[in-house]
């Protein structure tokens, strides 16, 4: 079996001072990758070297997960200190994060987390597999009140250290604006989709500027994603032209191609594989065989603003469409 050293995983330092690694495994499955087979996945790429592990209450598959995990700490392969593990509170938990959380811990049998986020800004929920025309009836805008209560209970759990760091997910610079302005602890970080025609330049900067890392959703663009999740404008950027032609001259996969320009742009990519082959690559490319600065510059210059997850089944009776919710215009609709 290859293995990665993990001390050659370079790692992103919070503002805190964490250190988090840069290449962590994604674990949603979605409908066509059982529990079971992403926890083998999770057990086989703790062995080969990933130390982060990006899991969610959502993915249904925490317990499995946990299980995973013991078998690794029983047999001696690592530590709960070796390992970074990210989970998430769904947004039917808004009213309930200690719940959440405790529930989370109990499912992976840890006592503790190293990043806990709170999933999207939205309580607006939906059951699995649903198609993106489904509404939930109690929907709501974002209301920064009941956010500020959220937020409330993470510094919470943060300042008592069952959470060594706090985040946000799917944020916008306009609510993040307000959450800064209202917070005691600053987020450390933001999950947010990026990939080559999803850069977030605007979003990624001022998260920058802010002090607060950003870990990256569907690097290498989800290519598997169930179709009902696919709209006719979306792209596919491991088939992107200059992908391929920078793909060929590192003789790898255009998707490693994804994850080698995320480590080196400064973000933290969680890419989703099952298969030991791929997610090994994932791992080792960023240890060897950098980009150069021209092949980042094509890459810079591919982005289409092409939004893949979209949240359509977030949205409100009054909203329009899924644009509101995602204040392109900077101001946050419905508020
Ligand atoms: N915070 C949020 O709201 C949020 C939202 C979405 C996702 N996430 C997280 O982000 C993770 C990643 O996103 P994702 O799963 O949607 O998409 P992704 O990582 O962009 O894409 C996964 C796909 O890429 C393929 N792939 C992976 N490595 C490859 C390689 N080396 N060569 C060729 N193909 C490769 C996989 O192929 P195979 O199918 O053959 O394995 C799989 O189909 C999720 O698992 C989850 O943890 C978070």
């Amino acid at each position: 079996m290859e293995t990665v050293d993990p001390n050659k995983v370079p790692k992103v330092k919070f503002y805190n001072g964490a250190e988090i690694p840069t290449v962590g495994l994604g674990t949603f499955g979605s409908d066509h990758v059982s529990a079971d087979q992403i926890a083998e996945a999770v057990y086989q790429a703790v062995k080969i070297g990933y130390r982060l592990i990006d899991c969610a209450a959502v993915y249904g598959n925490e317990k499995e997960i946990g299980s995973a995990l013991k078998r690794l700490f029983d047999e001696g392969v690592v530590k709960r200190e070796d390992l970074w593990i990210t989970s998430k509170v769904w947004n039917s938990m808004h009213h309930d994060v200690r719940g959440s959380f405790e529930k989370t811990c109990s499912d992976l049998g840890v006592d503790y987390l190293d990043l806990f986020l709170v999933h999207w800004p939205f309580p607006n929920s939906h059951a699995p597999g649903v198609s993106v025309d489904s509404r939930d009836p109690d929907a709501v805008p974002y209301r920064h009140r009941d956010f500020k209560r959220v937020w409330a209970v993470m510094e919470d759990l943060y300042e008592n250290g069952l959470c060594k760091n706090i985040g946000t997910s799917n944020q916008t610079i306009a609510k993040m604006k307000l959450l800064l302005s209202t917070c005691k602890v600053k987020p450390m970080v933001n999950e947010m989709e990026m990939h080559p025609h999803f850069q977030q330049p605007e979003l990624f900067n001022f998260l920058k500027e802010n002090g607060i890392a950003a870990i990256g959703f569907c690097p290498i663009g989800s290519p598997a994603r169930p179709d009902r999740d696919k709209t006719a404008t979306d792209t596919v950027p491991i088939q992107d032209p200059v992908m391929v032609k920078i793909a060929k001259a590192h003789n790898v996969h255009p998707a490693v191609i994804c994850v080698k320009w995320a480590v080196q742009r400064g973000q933290i990519p969680i890419p989703f594989s099952v298969k030991p082959p791929k997610f090994t690559m994932n791992l080792k490319c960023i240890t060897e065989d950098p980009l150069t600065e021209e092949e980042m510059n094509e890459i810079k210059s591919i982005d289409k603003n092409n939004r893949f997850i979209k949240g359509q089944v977030f949205l409100w009776s009054t909203a329009k469409d899924w644009h509101d919710l995602w204040d392109e215009d900077g101001t946050i609709a419905g508020w």
